[in-house]
C-alpha cells in the first residue's frame, strides 16, 4: 500500500479480509520489494492512480509499490482511476501509452460516477472485470487465431407478441465457453437467446430471440471459423402460428406445432464446415440418446448433460457432463460450468489444427 492508499483505508482492514501481511515500507524488511515480486506470477495495480502511473512510466522507485514495480519481471495489469480530467491529460495518457507499449495491460477505467460527483470516463473498473484480465493473463493462448462460434440461452417461440413457449436456459454454460475461448487467445462470436447475463466484452456478441434468428446469426457468421459449440437450449418447436395480436384465451386451448429449423444437424450436413460441437441436455443418466444425437446430426462431439442431476444443468454455476466423440465417452465429475468449459476447449484445441 502506497502512502496515498493508506489515507483511504488501513493496512489493518486488507490484513483482516485478506489474512496476508500487507507491506508498505521499503526498509521495514530489507530484500522485501525482490522477493515478494520474485515469487509472484502476477502484478495487478489496482486502483492506478495518475501518480503511480506516472513514477512506472518513468521507472521511478521511491516507495514500495514502485520499488516492487520495478523489480517484477511477470504480466502487469494496471486500473486506473482517478478524475476524468486527470484522466485526459496528455502527460497520463502518454505514460500509459508507454506502459502498454512495454507489455502491461490496461483494465478501464470505465464511465460512471466520480468522487467529485461528474458521471464521466475515470471509474476503476469493476473488480469482477479486473479479475477477467487476470485470468486471461495466467491463461495459455492455444486458441490464438481461431474464431470460435458458441450458442447460449434459450429460443423464445412466440404465438402472439406477449406469448412464447421457452425453456430454462439461463445462458450460464454458453457464455462460461465464450469467456474460457476469449481467455485462450480466440476471435468469439457468441449468439445468444434471452437471458439476464451481460455480454461478453471482448466478444462479438450477437442476441437473438427465435431459432430461426438463431440461425440466421449463426450462418451469417460461420465463414472462417474454427469451431462452432451449440451451447443453446434451442426450442424444438414453435407455435405453427403467429398473431400479430394478443390471442382470445378460448383461442389457446389447444396448440398447433411445427418444428424449428435444426441448426446443429445443418451445419453437420455441410461438405467444408467447422469442427461442431452440439450438448444434449438429456433426464437420465443414460448417454445412449446423447450417442443418437451425435450420429444423427452429424456433430463430431456431443457433451451429455445429465439435467436430472442435482446441480447440474439448467440455471446453476455446476455442470456434470460426459464427453462423446468417435473415440468414446469421457465422463467428469460436477464441476463448475468455467472448468466444464476448459475440458471442452482442451478437446477443441486437440482436434482442430
Ligand atoms: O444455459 P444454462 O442455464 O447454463 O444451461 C445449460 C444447458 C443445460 C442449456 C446446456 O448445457 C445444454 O445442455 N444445452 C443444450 C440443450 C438442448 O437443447 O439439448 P437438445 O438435446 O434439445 O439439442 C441437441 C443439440 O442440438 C444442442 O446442441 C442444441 O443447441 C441443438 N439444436 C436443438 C434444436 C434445434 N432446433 N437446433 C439445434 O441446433
Amino acid at each position: 500500500m502506497t502512502d496515498a492508499s493508506r489515507k483511504f483505508v488501513t493496512p489493518l482492514t486488507f490484513e483482516a479480509v485478506s489474512g496476508n501481511k500487507v507491506h508498505t515500507d521499503t526498509f521495514q524488511d530489507a530484500l522485501s520489494h525482490i522477493t515478494l515480486t520474485a515469487a509472484a506470477d502476477l502484478m495487478i495495480i489496482a486502483p492506478a492512480t495518475a501518480n503511480s502511473i506516472a513514477k512506472f512510466a518513468c521507472g521511478i522507485a521511491d516507495d514500495m509499490l514502485s520499488t516492487c514495480f520495478l523489480s517484477f519481471r511477470g504480466k502487469v495489469i494496471i486500473a486506473p482511476a482517478m478524475n476524468w480530467r486527470m484522466y485526459e491529460n496528455r502527460a497520463l495518457r502518454e505514460n500509459l501509452r508507454a506502459l502498454v507499449s512495454r507489455g502491461a495491460v490496461q483494465a478501464g477505467p470505465e464511465r460512471g460516477s466520480l468522487a467529485c460527483g461528474d458521471e464521466a470516463v475515470g471509474r476503476m473498473s469493476e473488480v469482477g472485470e479486473i479479475l477477467e484480465y487476470a485470468r486471461s493473463a495466467l491463461t495459455r493462448k492455444d486458441l490464438s487465431g481461431k474464431k470460435i462460434i458458441v450458442t447460449a440461452g434459450p429460443t423464445r417461440e412466440y404465438l402472439d407478441p406477449v406469448r412464447f413457449l421457452s425453456n430454462r436456459s439461463s445462458g450460464k454454460m454458453g457464455f462460461a465457453l465464450a469467456r474460457e475461448a476469449l481467455r485462450r487467445g480466440a476471435e468469439v462470436v457468441l449468439i445468444s437467446g434471452p437471458s439476464s447475463l451481460a455480454p461478453l466484452r471482448k466478444a462479438e456478441f450477437f442476441a437473438v430471440e427465435t431459432a430461426e434468428e438463431m440461425r440466421k446469426a449463426v450462418f451469417e457468421n460461420l465463414k472462417g471459423s474454427s469451431a462452432v459449440i451449440m451451447a443453446a437450449a434451442v426450442s424444438d418447436f414453435s407455435p405453427d402460428t403467429k398473431d400479430r395480436r394478443k390471442k382470445e384465451k378460448s383461442d389457446v386451448l389447444s396448440l398447433p406445432l411445427k418444428k424449428t429449423p435444426d441448426i446443429l444437424a445443418e451445419i453437420g450436413s455441410m461438405k467444408k464446415r467447422p469442427f461442431l460441437v452440439g450438448f444434449a441436455a438429456e433426464t437420465g443418466a443414460c448417454t445412449d440418446r446423447a450417442r443418437r444425437k451425435l450420429l444423427a446430426k452429424g456433430a463430431d462431439m456431443i457433451v451429455f448433460n445429465d439435467v436430472d442431476s442435482p446441480g447440474s444443468g439448467f440455471d446453476v454455476g455446476t455442470n456434470q457432463v460426459t464427453l462423446i466423440d468417435k473415440n468414446g465417452e469421457s465422463p467428469f465429475p460436477l464441476m463448475p460450468k468455467d472448468e466444464v468449459a476448459g475440458i471442452i476447449l482442451d478437446r477443441i484445441v486437440d482436434f482442430i489444427p
